[in-house]
């Protein structure tokens, strides 16, 4: 049957998703599914139910895509689509609610706060120390983020953050290093693909480094000893099933200098773009880029 390819969006990574949605539409097609390029910020849900598809792949990123509410629209119009549904989309897509579900499942995330207009910052970084990472939870790619190193600089990395969202969430900045992993499937059988290291020149893996310079390093697998990996991969699935999460993620983490990985935040609506996290690790475990496409898709079902 036809499949939608849904993409672009209204969400600030619109530009990200429209590059994930082209390597995902021409992967599709290059297998020979019948896949269509459908754009959800142009486009209404009129012209979705329209459109003849018998299922969606969905290549967005952000809010209006991944944040549950287009789940539960395509739950009520009953169009299978891929990835997580509308719980485990929405808890994922707000970094304090996932950290409150992993806490409670005492899985290691950093100790953190929720600015509002009228918080005390000072009590706050008191609190949770310097240097910390202010954050719009309800953003990708590093959008709205400022990481604090003295408290002069508290006040506006705010003001930035509670431009996308009203709550903000102030995080402890670990140091160390950078990795992410991506899981496929579903409860018991949710799985975690190989360890990505992200090594980004001066440590700083931003939107630049996401998407545009050619300058950020990966390793996969990461060079990391077996048992550190193991409680890795263990950790980054039970994160994710932690937040009802289905087909697909990826967990970012940090870890310390001291050997112990912090997660950070759940992506139930990874990037797809040639730069992206998921391929790579795909890859590592010998999965090309169209059998991923595939393998998603097909997640897209009852
Ligand atoms: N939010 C971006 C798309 C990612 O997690 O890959
Ligand atoms: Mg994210």
């Amino acid at each position: 049957g036809r499949v939608g390819v849904l993409y672009g969006g209204r969400s600030a990574e619109r530009e990200v998703s429209l590059m994930s949605g082209h390597g995902v539409h021409e992967a599709l097609r290059s297998v020979g599914i019948d896949a269509h390029l459908f754009d959800t910020g142009r486009y209404t849900l009129v012209d979705l139910i329209g459109s003849g598809f018998d299922r969606v792949f969905i290549a967005l990123h952000g809010r209006y895509g991944e944040d549950g509410t287009l789940q539960g629209a395509l739950e009520l119009l009953n169009l299978p689509y891929t990835g997580s549904g509308p719980l485990g989309s929405s808890l994922s897509m707000d970094k304090i609610m996932t950290k409150k579900v992993w806490l409670q499942e005492r899985l290691p995330t950093p100790a953190f706060a929720v600015l509002t207009a009228d918080s005390d910052l000072d009590r706050v970084a008191g609190e949770i120390g310097l240097p910390l990472i202010v954050k719009p939870p309800h953003e990708g790619s590093t959008l709205g983020v400022t990481k604090v190193n003295g408290l002069a600089e508290l006040r506006r990395a705010y003001e930035l953050a509670a431009q996308y969202d009203e709550e903000v969430l102030a995080e402890q900045f670990i140091d160390g290093r950078e990795l992410t992993v991506a899981i496929l499937g579903k409860g018991k059988s949710a799985r975690a693909l190989p360890v990505i290291e992200i090594v980004a020149p001066g440590g700083n893996y931003d939107y630049e480094h996401k998407y545009v310079s050619n300058d950020t390093q990966y390793i996969c697998p990461a060079v990391l000893d077996d048992a550190l990996t193991e409680s890795i991969l263990r950790i980054a699935e039970q994160a994710y099933v932690a937040l009802s999460c289905e087909g697909w993620g990826r967990a970012d983490f940090m870890l310390d200098a001291a050997g112990k990985p912090w997660l950070l935040e759940m992506n139930t609506s990874p990037g797809m773009t040639s730069h992206s996290l998921v391929p790579m690790a795909a890859k590592a475990a010998g999965m090309s880029y169209a059998e991923l496409c595939v393998a998603i898709l097909s997640t897209a079902c009852c």
